[in-house]
């Protein structure tokens, strides 16, 4: 018999987030070291807090939005499309969503059929799985090359498309691995897509780090594609906006419609509130996004000065891009990346997050994010150095 009558296939099929999993029991301990969270740390700059202030005090959040968003929000996003993407929007190719998971859902409930196949890269940011099983899709996990970076494997995806396959997602730069797919690299997928009919729907929320000279690039720029990308961006990266929930969409104007036909069941409109401090986000300073990129190639740089000296334990690709990193783990005891993480958790007080969260190819593997202060990180290997040496 079914585990619970009253729950629907598409939510039993998914599975318990190992990320939350890893918090709930981290609480439990006095004094973790946290590196499980791809949240940045930072709070959000002065002026966009202000702006928000000031919106509430003139009354202009208490009401719905238009569904697609603010105009004068997305008049902004569309200069910055095309100053930072190099992709010429229009407002009618926009959709103001909430954060780029909501973004990345609704997409997904507007051009997957029951049963209809999505390829993603394994490993891959989890949410994107467990958003194309509630978009009744079946998740079709691609390895990467691990060796190169955990870059695309475009032969092994053209090898994946099938009649059924509609869809490829991908986030670059990536969570959990960092890696950033090239433009060489994308505009090969592109190919694929336009020879195939298929989708692709991007997740670029980690678009502006990316370090040693690796560059960001939006698919939506190849003019060729016009009809075949959903993008979804967000502010809770560049602007440490996490808890605004806000992001946005660009594709087709034919398609914004009918995943506008997803977004207001689920949302109505973003958090009007949220929208205004967008507005603010894009109109003012961009010295926050810099900062915070100096921050994180600082902290990726001492990540993996000390994971160097634990070259026994772990073996890692230096990340390109985000602020995550995906080392593997070389002890026997590693196969099992959530008993290891959970044991590094429970005897050396470091929270990490298991591999396997992210796809077949993530076992042997565990998560590390340098979105932390370097105290953070230097305390949390200072015990992994004597929890590994004992
Ligand atoms: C790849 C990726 N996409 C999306 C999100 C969440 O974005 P938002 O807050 O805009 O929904 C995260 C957060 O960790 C992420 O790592």
């Amino acid at each position: 018999m079914k585990e619970d009558w009253r729950i629907s296939d598409r939510a039993l099929q998914i599975q318990k987030s190992a990320i939350h999993e890893m918090t709930r029991l981290s609480k439990e301990i006095e004094d973790v070291a946290f590196l499980s969270w791809a949240k940045p740390t930072s709070d959000t700059p002065e002026h966009i807090k202000e702006a928000a202030i000031t919106a509430i005090k003139k009354g202009l959040v208490g009401g719905y939005s238009e569904n697609a968003g603010l105009l004068e929000l997305r008049k902004e996003i569309v200069k910055k499309l095309k100053k930072d993407n190099n992709v010429d929007a229009d407002v009618s190719q926009l959709l103001v969503t909430i954060g780029a998971v909501e973004g990345l859902s609704a997409a997904l409930m507007a051009l997957v059929n029951p049963g209809d196949e999505v390829i993603l890269p394994s490993p891959t940011y989890s949410t994107h799985i467990r958003q194309v099983i509630l978009a009744s899709g079946k998740p079709v996990l691609v390895p990467t090359i691990e060796e190169e970076g955990f870059i695309w494997d475009i032969d092994a995806v053209r090898d994946a498309v099938t009649p059924k396959t509609k869809a490829i997602m991908y986030c670059s730069p990536s969570n959990p691995t960092g890696a950033v797919f090239s433009e060489k690299h994308l505009r090969q997928l592109a190919d694929v897509a336009l020879d195939n009919n298929l989708m692709i729907i991007t997740d670029e929320a980690y678009e502006y780090f990316t370090y040693d000279g690796h560059k960001h690039f939006s698919i939506a720029s190849i003019p060729e594609m016009k009809r075949n990308v959903v993008s979804c961006f967000t502010f809770t990266k560049s602007y440490a906006m996490t808890g605004w929930r806000i992001g946005y969409l660009h594709a087709d104007e034919t398609l914004i419609p009918q995943i506008t036909k997803a977004h207001i069941p689920f949302a109505i409109c973003a958090p009007v509130v949220s929208q205004y401090a967008a507005l603010a986000a894009l109109q003012g300073s961009q010295d926050c996004i810099a900062e915070f990129r100096e921050h994180y190639l600082s902290t990726r740089n001492l990540m993996c000065e000390r994971l160097d000296t634990l070259s026994s334990v772990f073996e890692y690709q230096k990340p390109r891009g985000s602020y995550l990193m995906f080392p593997k783990i070389l002890l026997k005891e590693g196969k099992d990346s959530t008993t290891f993480c959970k044991k590094l958790l429970k005897e050396a007080k470091v929270s990490t997050t298991p591999g396997i969260a992210f796809g077949p190819t993530g076992e042997s593997h565990l998560r590390l994010s340098f979105c932390v202060p370097e105290e953070m990180i230097n305390k949390a290997f200072d015990r992994m150095d004597i929890y590994f040496k004992e």
